[in-house]
């Protein structure tokens, strides 16, 4: 029989966990709703998947290099999409988003406004200022590389280029938090700390995601600071690190109702991405979708 006033623990929710923990501990029950240290989920990669995972990851940054000089201004997203699912395929890979839950393409391209899930279309031609961020999802030999870009087409405003810079430096920041023994939430902390002096947001409701022969597996990767993430780095975990900032001051987003894919910022603001997979070494983080 355990008996605790509770009424000084429900003060602060910080309490309420941690008073939770330790009395379900104690009655031996799991305590996975909590998210406390809730990491049976998490796969540690071998050498042998830590060598699958370096090439799938080196060709998804393949993929991307490769389409970068045909990412201008006329082009539609559908013959991105088109160029890099011939690559792939003739790499010996397959586009991981096609038929993804019903995606319908091979990669994602958000542009402007759109925060991520954006579907390639003949008739979304990139033009002038735009910014579009292209993510490309590799399987080789049953193992997934995730990574992705924002680019600006032709003569983008210094507003929109600073966001696209700060999106990519939030992601390294994000990157080098990495290191075993350390708790996930480093990632996002380090993100927010960073972005927070810019009036961006962040967004919420997508994160980043354990990546390996699944395309999305645990854990679920925040972009800001939750306790959430209290859950601790080893080596041989691999991940996803994404942030996806918004240029307004409203971290909300639609998903929409036509597609039930494209996700935009609820403000009409400007989005802009960037993201790669990463393995947890002694060191800190190997990232596996760099081609050094
Ligand atoms: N590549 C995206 C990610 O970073 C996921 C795209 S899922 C799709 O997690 F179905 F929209 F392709
Ligand atoms: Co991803
Ligand atoms: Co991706």
């Amino acid at each position: 029989m355990i008996e605790v006033d509770i009424s000084e623990f429900a003060k602060k929710r910080w309490w309420v966990d941690q008073f939770a923990f330790v009395v379900l501990e104690k009655i031996g029950q799991k305590h996975r709703h909590l998210n406390l240290q809730d990491k049976e989920m998490i796969s540690i990669k071998n050498q042998a998947e830590i060598e699958k995972m370096r090439k799938a990851g080196k060709l998804a940054a393949q993929v991307l290099n490769y389409i970068e000089p045909f990412v201008k201004e006329g082009v539609s997203t559908l013959y991105l999409d088109n160029l890099c699912a011939e690559f792939t395929q003739k790499h010996g890979a397959t586009s991981a988003p096609l038929n993804y839950h019903g995606f319908p393409k091979s990669i994602c391209t958000s542009v402007n406004d759109v925060v991520c899930h954006g579907i390639p279309a003949e008739k979304d031609i990139l033009k002038n200022g735009d910014i579009v961020n292209v993510d490309v999802t590799v399987i080789l030999d049953g193992y997934h590389g995730d990574t992705s870009r924002t680019f600006m087409i032709g003569d983008v405003d210094e507003k929109i280029e600073n966001l696209v810079s700060r999106a990519e430096n939030a992601m390294y920041r994000g990157i080098a938090a990495v290191k075993p023994g350390k708790y996930l939430y480093e990632v996002g902390k380090a993100i927010e700390k960073y972005i927070s002096k810019f009036g961006y947001s962040i967004v919420r409701s997508y994160g980043g995601h354990g990546i390996g022969r699944g395309f999305h597996e645990d854990p679920h990767v925040l972009h800001y600071y939750s306790r959430e993430n209290k859950i601790r780095l080893e080596e041989g975990m691999t991940f996803t690190v994404e942030p996806m900032i918004n240029m307004g001051q409203s971290y909300a987003v639609e998903t929409s109702p036509v597609d039930g894919w494209t996700v935009t910022t609820a403000d009409g603001s400007l989005s802009a991405q960037f993201e790669h997979t990463i393995l947890v070494t002694a060191e800190g983080a190997e990232i596996l979708t760099q081609i050094k």
